[in-house]
């Protein structure tokens, strides 16, 4: 569920009026729904009542700090993935001891961060990466807390580039040498061998691979015990699918999730974390842009609009399907037409949607991209040298821009020109 609706004939986010947004800030622009976010965090903080626990929003899927301070101030945790994310965290006010550091590719610079500034945990994903922690933190005369992440080999059923908890897969370590590798963690100085983690991918939209994967964890649990290690926190990852079509079935629901994981770990008393991102930012978040053109092609009408690939690079990337609708309501009834939805890059690959049923548009009207709020602004570029867009947070009958769109010169200005050119 989501706080974008139409009201009087125009688009909403919450109280306040897309295109009143749009004549103060100027397409494109993202806009978050600050209602939708925290609802979908307390889905997720419920959903866990069962437990001693912490939701760790996975902040790559949208990292504006206005959004960080937001969850954080509902007591979320982060999951964060590289030292900018850490300092992103931090910056926003969110406490190293509610922060956990995931990633395959954690540098020693990474490391001591997060050491110096306070961590909750790492995720350990290898034994090279395990020695390197443990140098670290003993040069530093600290103690961290890990768990390791296993790889429990389950078909996530989502799409490969998203897919992480299969065997081929460069994530964990391998579930069946767990016992040995966790051996090593414990023998090594600077560690403390606190838990276990599991992510096995994203926009899972079965329950039945999350069930797989934590029953692994729970048997995972009670051999590491009998080795001796104390295992009483449980990292079970993200990955909760959210509806793009809304004519498909809807995904579980964090509370379904949520009994899930009770069913299967919650007899062993642990502690329980998880790390959603998509399902907390996706629908709180549209992608708002302007038609510059609607041309006719030979065999097709072309919608062309001032957002790209650059802004939103699913639809390019995974083949992603995001659901595009007009600000003004359209009038009952209307025919639709067909359009291919492109940007203005230099790319075939800049193709939002093709033919795609929508009610006809003109040049000057605004469209709204939904469940754009995750993965949408984190990974935009400067392609085609298109300046950042602006993001805006709306709460009630307010907005704000909590990143402005640079200038031409401020996005020209970070290069340099070397003295013998
Ligand atoms: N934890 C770990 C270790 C992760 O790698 C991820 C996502 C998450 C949590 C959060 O997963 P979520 O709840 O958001 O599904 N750019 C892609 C998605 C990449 C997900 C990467 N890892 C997309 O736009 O679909």
């Amino acid at each position: 569920m989501d706080h974008f609706l139409y009201r009087d004939g125009n688009l909403h986010a919450e109280d306040v009026a897309i295109a009143d947004i749009a004549a103060q800030v100027g397409a494109p622009f993202y806009v978050y729904s600050s209602a939708t976010l925290t609802r979908h965090f307390r889905l997720f903080d419920e959903a866990l009542d069962w437990a001693d626990h912490l939701v760790c929003y996975a902040m790559k899927a949208n990292s504006n700090q206005a959004v960080l301070k937001l969850l954080g101030d509902l007591g979320a945790g982060m999951d964060v993935v590289s030292g900018g994310e850490y300092m992103r965290a931090k910056a926003a006010g969110i406490p190293g001891e509610r922060i956990v550091f995931s990633g395959v590719g954690k540098t020693r610079a990474e490391m001591r961060l997060a050491l110096e500034g306070g961590i909750r945990q790492f995720n350990i994903e290898s034994e090279p990466e395990m020695q390197a922690l443990s140098e670290v933190a003993s040069s530093m005369g600290v103690t961290v807390p890990v768990t390791i992440r296993v790889n429990p080999d389950v078909d996530a059923k989502t799409h490969e580039k998203i897919a992480t908890g299969k065997s081929e897969n460069k994530f964990g370590i391998p579930i069946s040498r767990a016992k040995e590798v966790y051996a090593a963690a414990a023998a090594l100085p600077g560690l403390e061998v606190i838990g276990i983690d599991v992510h096995i991918g994203s926009q899972l939209t079965q329950l039945e691979p999350f069930g797989q994967a934590f029953e692994k964890v729970a048997e995972l649990t009670k051999l590491l015990r009998a080795e001796g290690h104390d295992i009483r926190r449980l990292d079970l990852g993200g990955g909760l699918g959210i509806p793009y079509e809304r004519s498909n079935d809807a995904p579980p629901l964090p509370q379904e999730f949520g009994q899930l994981a009770q069913d299967k770990v919650g007899h062993l008393g642990c502690e329980i974390e998880i790390e959603p991102g998509r399902l907390i930012a996706g629908n709180a978040g549209l992608l708002v842009s302007e038609v510059i053109y609607v041309k006719e092609g030979a065999d097709r009408q072309f919608m062309i609009i001032d957002a790209a690939m650059n802004d939103l690079i699913r639809p390019a990337m995974y083949g992603a399907y995001h659901d595009i609708v007009p600000v003004i309501e359209p009038a009952a009834g209307v025919e639709q037409v067909k359009y291919d939805i492109v940007g203005p890059i230099c790319e075939s690959g800049d193709t939002f949607a093709k033919q795609r049923m929508m009610p006809p548009v003109a040049a000057g009207d605004l469209v709204a991209f939904r469940s754009a709020g995750a993965y949408g602004a984190v990974m935009a570029s400067e392609y085609n040298s298109r300046p950042l867009i602006p993001e805006v947070l709306v709460h009630e009958d307010q907005f704000a821009v909590i990143r402005e769109r640079p200038t031409f010169d401020e996005m020209i200005n970070r290069d340099t020109i070397p003295s013998w050119l």
